[in-house]
């Protein structure tokens, strides 16, 4: 049986696999949709993306890669050499869904494109204005070339706007983000805490800026471990990988690092957090929507809409700024609610919505085989 809609997204770094869930979900409950992923391999530890599956009911992917760690060029030319492979293998799909700004989503978007199947990017026009960040020149590249633009927020829509892209294809749908918080409440919030109990807040860094230099994390450290006497409260870090290869031994007081959390675990102890301390996008909307005030530990953020709501403040890696906003964050809390309207659970609805309606819109299911990946 033809599907009415055949749909592929591609994951290969963490932060792709929440997103890729919430639309899964809604994929799932609608009949005659044919929904597949791409796994790139762009990660590979279990703790950082395998041991999310379970957590997140994500399907086993239909094509892994296997691409792995390298410098951008080799890693992005390695991905794009197994997806056209991969895709051009049978019938293509009729949408190819890229979610964020990873390399795995960019090599996808480029092969997709050339190749005449249309790109659904989930996360569009999110800008930075920064472009040293690799991620920035990855959503700008992906941007142009999709024919379908998924915006967390109206700032996405502007940027997508001021860079010509067609407002046809724009639609504002909010943050996938929240739909995968609110569906797996229950099994997060039966988990038990921390061990050890009392107050705490939380660190994460896995960013270029502040993860591969070893004296950015050998000055931040002793500054939250000042935060963290003088407001008695521990910090918990869990590490990012590439985060650990530039942490020096001996760690600092009051700053307890661990491995890298699965999901369910990982929110669990983000929802019982003082403060959380970040250098992550999907943290700092993660923190907003459950109350947990944040600091951004970078001078810019793609979520504007966190910070108008008050719910997360802007500090860069300024010890002053890092304390300053720490202190205030502890004062005045979480802000005022929900960063967004949209922010409400139903963003995979409205998302998968739009696209049965481009693609699939007047379509009957037909009889016929559609390829070896079923
Ligand atoms: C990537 C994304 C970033 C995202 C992050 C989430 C890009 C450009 N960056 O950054 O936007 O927020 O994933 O985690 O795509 N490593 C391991 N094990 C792994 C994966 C990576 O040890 O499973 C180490 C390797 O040494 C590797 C380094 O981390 O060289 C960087 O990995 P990479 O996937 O290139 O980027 P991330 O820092 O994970």
């Amino acid at each position: 049986m033809t599907p009415l809609l055949d749909a592929v997204t591609v994951v290969g770094a963490r932060p792709n696999l929440v997103k890729a869930a919430a639309l899964h979900r809604q994929f799932s409950r609608r009949p005659g949709i044919r929904h597949r992923l791409l796994n790139t391999g762009q990660h590979y530890d279990e703790a950082l993306f395998g041991g999310h599956f379970p957590d997140l009911d994500l399907p086993r992917p239909a094509w892994n890669l296997g691409v792995g760690s390298g410098p951008h060029g080799m890693q992005t030319g390695r991905m794009m050499e197994g997806i056209e492979a991969a895709l051009l293998a049978g019938p293509p799909p009729d949408v190819l869904i890229v979610p964020g700004d990873v390399n795995s989503s960019l090599a996808a978007a480029l092969v997709a494109a050339k190749a005449g199947i249309p790109v659904a990017h989930v996360e569009a026009g999110l800008r930075s204005f920064d472009r040293t960040m690799p991620e920035e020149v990855n959503r700008r590249v992906i941007d142009a070339v999709a024919a379908v633009h998924f915006a967390t927020e109206e700032a996405g829509v502007r940027n997508l706007l001021a860079e010509g892209v067609d407002p046809g294809g724009i639609h504002l749908c909010g943050n996938v983000h929240a739909d995968v918080l609110e569906a797996t409440r229950p099994a997060w919030a039966s988990l038990d805490g921390p061990a050890g109990g009392g107050p705490y807040g939380v660190l994460t860094l896995h960013r270029q800026a502040s993860a591969d230099d070893p004296a950015v994390l050998a000055g931040l450290l002793p500054v939250l471990s000042g935060f963290a006497r003088r407001f008695s409260l521990r910090i918990l870090f869990p590490v990012h990988p590439r985060t650990l290869r530039s942490l020096q031994q001996g760690g600092a007081d009051g700053v307890e690092s661990c491995d890298s959390l699965p999901y369910l675990r990982f929110i669990r102890v983000l929802s019982g957090a003082s403060v959380v301390f970040t250098d992550s996008g999907g943290v700092q909307a993660e923190a907003c929507l459950l109350g947990v005030p944040c600091v951004t530990l970078r001078e810019s953020t793609e979520h504007e809409c966190t910070v108008g709501s008050g719910g997360n403040r802007l500090a860069g890696l300024n010890p002053d700024s890092i304390l300053r906003a720490g202190e205030d964050a502890l004062l005045r809390g979480p802000g005022s609610g929900p960063p967004h309207a949209l922010w409400d659970g139903r963003a995979g609805e409205r998302i998968v919505d739009a696209l049965v309606g481009r693609f699939a819109e007047g379509r009957e299911p037909v009889r016929a085989d559609r390829g070896a990946h079923a």
